[in-house]
């Protein structure tokens, strides 16, 4: 495969169907949600398919193969974040979410203990935790990463309650890039360990987890292969072993136990005693194919290419009259990933997206982005006007959900998609669409009148 392939995406020059009956190439500038798999990957994946088996329990030779390409798998990750495979565990899970509820029912909080996170998290880096510490949260400006001395300051205030500070690598709102090195020096100086949530830092910036003892190691990190070009339903923590080898997993079933007697369980040693149940083999072989594709491309080959993406970006949507930038106004790939949020003035942001979708081609998110507290912040929500919209939703009545648009990098998309994009926001912000765009009454989202796609044209679960 030649190095150019590398950066190729499965699908990426697909035709898609247009309003005016017409097709065109699909632009995905919704990399922050799901990456589509990057060719190496979907490669490898098609290789190993045929020597997938089940693992850990057949003597056959694909078992006995599939079981070394799991575990395999573990030092592949541990290489790609920097950390020693002998002094770490990793376990393999279903996505960042999964990793983070496993971390927050292991982790030995006690009565009183405090938990130190951010503003800035997604739900995934905040459900998990509620219920299991006492919860502070440290805030930025909309502009800033999380300052390490902010950090200091609560964690002095908590006067060594604080057990773990939770926080995000790269926002999925802003890109914002947090500084998790000085910050993890600040946690460790106050007797605090600090887990990195890399959902959006790991596909795009190098991680280095460090060695125990090291003042900047990173005691945690928890990643999904669906946002790092493997989208096969694997994720990982990778962390101190420690706390899993006390206690009962949280998940229980076949393969975390050496002995089941009717009265008694002895569980095996972590990672094998978080994985109940038939691993998702060919998930995490992809996440192992994907951190390899993205090590061969060089981590710094993918911040140039974003930065240019997302600079030329920003720098064209502050040209245009009537688009308002959410977040910070500059980019600089030290300080962001390839992520840039906006709204077109006085339009919902449900309908810019469906119009760049059914008019353009364009595939975007918009919404929350499942960061509600951060996008209320944000977009300078009171109390007052949060709560009527909270009363409005518990009484199933009709609410213009808060939100904007989001389009977000990966490194497949190219100069000549972001002109397109730019060619094609500058049209919507001037009005220049010909769909009747109504809003769905059931899920609030925005739909041009009379288009209707049958998608069994495309796809028919046949071959
Ligand atoms: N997956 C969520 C996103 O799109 C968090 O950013």
């Amino acid at each position: 495969m030649m190095q150019s392939d590398y950066i190729r995406s499965v699908g990426q020059d697909l035709e898609v169907p247009l309003l005016d009956g017409s097709y065109r190439r699909y632009v995905n500038f919704d990399n922050a949600a799901s990456t589509p798999a990057l060719e190496p990957v979907w490669q490898g994946v098609k290789k190993f398919m045929q020597w997938y088996s089940s693992i850990h329990r057949g003597a056959g030779f694909k078992s006995q193969l599939s079981t070394w390409a799991y575990e395999t798998s573990r030092e592949i990750l541990c290489d790609f974040l920097g950390a020693d495979a002998s002094e770490r565990v990793v376990i393999f899970g279903r996505h960042t979410t999964d990793a983070i509820n496993k971390l927050a029912n292991r982790y030995p909080f006690q009565e009183g203990d405090v938990l130190v996170t951010t503003i800035m998290e997604h739900h995934a880096n905040d459900l998990p935790w509620r219920g299991k510490a006492e919860i502070v949260r440290i805030k930025s400006d909309e502009k800033s990463p999380i300052d390490p001395q902010a950090l200091e300051e609560a964690l002095k205030a908590q006067n060594g309650r604080c057990k773990l500070v939770a926080i995000t690598g790269a926002s999925n709102v802003t890109g914002l890039i947090n500084p998790i090195y000085d910050l993890a020096r600040v946690a460790h100086r106050y007797g605090a360990e600090i887990m990195v949530d890399a959902a959006q830092l790991a596909p795009h910036r190098q991680i280095h987890m460090g060695r125990r003892g090291d003042e900047a190691a990173i005691d945690y990190l928890v990643l999904s292969g669906h946002k790092m070009y493997a989208p096969f339903g694997a994720g990982a923590i990778v962390g101190w072993p420690d706390i899993f080898q006390q206690g009962a997993p949280d998940y229980v079933g076949g393969g975390a136990v050496k002995f089941v007697a009717e009265d008694e369980v002895l569980w095996k040693d972590p990672p094998d005693k978080e994985e109940a149940g038939s691993p998702n083999v060919v998930g995490v072989v992809a996440m192992a194919l994907a951190a390899n594709t993205l090590m061969r491309i060089g981590m710094d080959t993918v911040a140039d290419h974003e930065a240019r993406l997302a600079s030329r970006l920003l720098d064209g949507l502050k040209k245009i009259p009537g688009i308002e930038l959410v977040g910070p106004d500059f980019y600089d790939k030290d300080s962001r990933v390839g992520v840039i949020v906006f709204n077109v003035e006085g339009m919902h942001h449900s309908k810019t997206a469906a119009i760049l979708s059914c008019e353009f081609g364009i595939a975007v998110r918009n919404g929350c982005f499942c960061a509600h507290p951060y996008l209320k912040y944000l977009l300078k929500y009171s109390e007052e006007e949060a709560h009527q919209l909270r009363e409005k939703l518990r009484n199933n009545e009709d609410v213009e959900l808060p939100g904007a648009v989001r389009a977000s990098f990966g490194i497949y998309n190219t100069p000549d998609e972001v002109e397109y994009f730019l060619e094609a926001i500058e049209k919507v912000a001037r009005g220049d669409y010909r769909g009747d765009y109504v809003k769905d009454p059931d899920h609030g989202d925005y739909w041009p009148r009379g288009f209707s796609i049958d998608f069994r044209d495309f796809f028919n679960f046949t071959v």
